[in-house]
């Protein structure tokens, strides 16, 4: 049986057949995440866990757009400055979650909303998905176990161009980068997602559990020091006055200027 959740209209979850599929869902700002939608997000993950009969996560955003990440407003005015923080409490829960998760990215897909995918199992990405990884210019460091898992599995050479330049880059060099599973056409993204997600959920629960489980064992202490050591270094870097710069400019609309800091 189908039943649905609406957490205060911006990530809507429902189960149905063994699938809860999350829904990021704030189009009018690019599905930037707030404090409440990490907050919903965490819960989904948790109620997945938790609950038997649910044996995927199904996680999309808009046709246009999957996430621009963390909301560059609430880094100003609520900054995720302790390990407490809603922020690090989705990023713990999305890098131990016990059921796999299946994405499916149309649109821009900038920040955590990248960094998260290294978290999942199965990712599918539109042909004109457009991803980024921003943090230096931001005036901020990669999060999310970033630092470990993109050279995992893209290789240091093309991380350090991805992290260090934070230059916008194509869904085709996402799967280059082994960022992504499979690149199709736009319009197929979300019901390929669907179909593999059936499958997953129609195999034996607790080999899919324990297999998704050892595929990140042999790293996962690694991804939880990287997590741990990474957000300590994003809440010093969060007050900087780089960062600070850089969030104003976006929300004035000007580019940031750098050149008075040392
Ligand atoms: N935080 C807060 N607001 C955001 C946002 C974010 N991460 N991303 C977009 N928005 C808002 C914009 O401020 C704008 O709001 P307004 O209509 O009130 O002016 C609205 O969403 C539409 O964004 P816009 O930039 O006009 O859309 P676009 O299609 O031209 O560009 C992006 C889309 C995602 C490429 C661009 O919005 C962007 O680069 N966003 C910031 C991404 C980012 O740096 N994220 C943080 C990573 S750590």
């Amino acid at each position: 049986m189908a039943s649905s959740t609406q957490h205060g209209q911006n990530i809507l979850t429902a189960v149905d057949a063994g699938i809860l599929r999350v829904e990021i869902n704030r189009p009018e700002k690019k599905n930037a995440l707030t404090g409440a939608m990490y907050q919903a997000l965490t819960e989904a993950i948790e109620l997945a866990n938790d609950r038997a009969e649910i044996r995927v996560i199904l996680l999309h955003g808009q046709p246009d757009v999957f996430t621009s990440g963390n909301d560059l407003k609430d880094f100003l005015q609520e900054p995720a400055l302790d390990d407490d923080h809603v922020a690090y409490g989705f990023v713990r829960a999305i890098s131990r979650a016990v059921k796999p998760i299946v994405a499916a990215v149309n649109g821009a897909c900038v920040g955590v909303g990248a960094t998260l995918l290294l978290h999942c199992d199965l990712v599918y990405a539109g042909q004109s998905a457009t991803f980024a990884l921003p943090f230096v210019n931001l005036g901020l460091c990669p999060e999310a176990g970033s630092s470990l898992l993109l050279p995992f599995v893209a290789g240091r050479a093309r991380a350090a161009e991805l992290l260090l330049l934070g230059e916008p880059f194509s869904a085709a060099r996402a799967e280059a980068c082994g960022m992504v599973s499979a690149v199709l056409p736009d319009g197929d993204v979300l019901a390929h997602a669907q179909a593999q997600a059936r499958k997953l959920a129609s195999k034996p629960p607790a080999a899919m559990r324990a297999s998704k489980a050892l595929l990140r064992a042999g790293i996962a202490s690694g991804v939880e020091e990287a997590i741990r050591t990474e957000s300590h270094e994003f809440q010093r870097r969060l007050q900087s006055p780089e960062a600070k710069e850089a969030f104003a400019a976006f929300l004035a609309k000007r580019p940031p200027d750098f050149s008075r800091f040392t």
